[in-house]
C-alpha cells in the first residue's frame, strides 16, 4: 500500500489534500503538522483510522523529521511539502518563523529525502514572481524570473531554489508546484476571502486594501488538490508545474461580490491602510500542466465556489467565531 507523508496536513490546504487523497487513491497519509494558530484539527475528523496518522511535530526537526520519511520504503511512497507559514502581512510584522519553517524546514526534509532517497513533491506558490502590471498580456510561466516582493514569497522562493539545487546536485526525486491564491472551505480568517465573509457575517464591515485594483487569480482548493494529486502521479521529475484556473479579479471586484451574495449594498465596505509592498497582480499561465499532465480544473465558475464557500463559513460558526475577535484586534492595531 502506497504510503505519503503530508507536512502542514492539518492546514487550508493540506488538510484538502488529505481528504482528497484518501478518496481517490487506496493510499495510507501520515500528516506532520506543528499545528500552528493556523492548523485545524476538526478539518482532519472523520479520516479512516487504518489509513491516517497525525503527527505533531515541526518539520525543521530532523529528528523527528528523519523517522517519519525513513518509513517511507515502498516504492510509490512520496512526501508532500505544504508546511508553511503562510501569510503576507504576518511576515511583514515578524518575518522570523517564515525563515525558519519556510527555507530551514524544506532544507531538514530535502536532507530527509536525500537520505532515504524519497519521492518529494514540494508546493510553492506563484507570489515567487513578484507582481505583474495590470494591462501586462503575458501570465506568469514556468520560464518567469524570480522577483519575490515580501519576507513570505522570498522564503517560499528561497525553498524553490533549494529544492532545484537538492534536484540537480543530489538527484533528489522531486517536482514542484506554483499555485495561485486559493480560497474555499477550513481557509483562516487572516486570508481575504474568508475575512470579508465572517466580517459581514459577525456585523462589520469588509475591509479592502488601498483602492482595491489589486488583481489575484482565484482556484478552488479543490482543484489545487487534484493538480497536486496529478503532478505526484505523473509529473516529470526536476520539472515545476504552475497551477491555475484562469480566475483573476480585482479584490474591489471580490469585495463587492461577497456583500451581494450575502444580499447587502454592494459598497457597504471600508478602505483601509494598504499593505507595504502590496504586489499588484498575480496571473498564472497554467497550459504545461493541462497540456502534458491532462489536469484541468473543475471549479470554473467562481461565483458559484464563493457561493458555497459562504455558504460553508455560514455553517462552521463555531468554528471561526472563537479567533475572530483577536484576528481582528490585530488588524485594527495596524489601521487594517
Ligand atoms: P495554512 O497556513 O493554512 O497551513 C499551514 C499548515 O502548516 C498549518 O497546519 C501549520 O500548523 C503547519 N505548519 C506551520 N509551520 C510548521 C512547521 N514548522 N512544521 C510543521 N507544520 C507546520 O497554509 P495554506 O494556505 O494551507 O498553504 C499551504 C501551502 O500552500 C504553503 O506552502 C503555501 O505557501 C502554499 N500555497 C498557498 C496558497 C494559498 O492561497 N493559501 C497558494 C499557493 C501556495
Ligand atoms: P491574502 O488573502 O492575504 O493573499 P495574498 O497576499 O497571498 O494574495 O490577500 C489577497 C488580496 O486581498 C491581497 O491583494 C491583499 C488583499 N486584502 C484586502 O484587501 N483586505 C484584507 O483584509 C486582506 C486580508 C487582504
Amino acid at each position: 500500500m502506497q504510503q505519503v507523508l503530508v507536512t502542514g496536513g492539518a492546514g487550508f490546504i493540506g488538510s484538502n489534500f488529505v481528504h482528497h487523497l484518501i478518496a481517490a487513491t487506496d493510499a495510507r497519509v501520515i500528516v506532520l503538522d506543528k499545528m500552528t494558530y493556523a492548523a485545524s484539527p476538526a478539518a482532519l475528523e472523520g479520516l479512516p483510522a487504518d489509513r491516517f496518522r497525525l503527527v505533531v511535530g515541526d518539520v525543521a526537526d530532523a529528528g523527528t523529521v528523519g523517522p517519519l520519511v525513513a518509513e517511507l520504503t515502498g516504492p510509490d511512497d512520496a512526501v508532500v511539502h505544504f508546511a508553511a507559514e503562510s501569510h503576507n502581512d504576518n511576515s511583514l510584522r515578524d518575518p522570523s518563523p517564515f525563515i525558519q519553517t519556510n527555507i530551514v524546514g524544506t532544507f531538514v526534509l530535502l536532507e530527509a529525502v536525500r537520505a532515504h532517497d524519497v519521492r518529494l513533491h514540494h508546493v510553492s506558490t506563484d507570489e515567487v514572481y513578484g507582481d505583474l502590471e495590470l494591462d501586462d498580456p503575458a501570465r506568469f510561466t514556468e520560464t518567469t524570473p524570480y522577483q519575490p516582493s515580501s519576507p513570505y514569497s522570498a522564503s517560499k522562493a528561497g525553498a524553490d531554489h533549494l529544492v532545484r539545487a537538492w534536484v540537480r546536485s543530489f538527484g533528489v526525486r522531486a517536482t514542484l508546484s506554483n499555485c495561485s491564491n486559493n480560497y474555499g472551505p477550513w481557509q483562516h480568517i487572516e486570508k481575504f476571502i474568508p475575512r470579508q465573509i465572517t466580517n459581514v457575517l459577525a456585523g462589520t464591515r469588509p475591509r479592502l486594501y488601498g483602492a482595491g485594483a489589486n488583481v489575484r487569480d482565484w482556484i478552488h482548493t479543490e482543484d489545487h488538490s487534484s493538480a497536486v494529486r496529478t503532478i505526484l502521479e505523473r509529473g516529470q521529475i526536476g520539472q515545476t508545474y504552475l497551477i491555475g484556473a484562469d480566475g483573476e479579479r480585482s479584490n474591489l471586484e471580490v469585495v463587492r461580490l461577497i456583500l451581494q451574495l450575502l444580499g447587502r449594498d454592494p459598497d457597504d465596505f471600508d478602505h483601509v491602510t494598504d499593505r507595504a509592498g502590496h504586489d499588484l497582480r498575480y496571473a498564472i499561465d497554467s497550459s504545461r500542466l493541462r497540456a502534458e499532465l491532462g489536469w484541468s480544473p473543475a471549479y470554473t465558475d467562481f461565483e458559484a465556489g464563493l457561493a458555497a464557500t459562504i455558504d460553508w463559513y455560514r455553517e462552521h460558526r463555531d468554528w471561526w467565531e472563537p479567533a475572530k475577535e483577536a484576528v481582528e484586534a490585530g488588524y485594527a492595531a495596524r489601521g487594517q
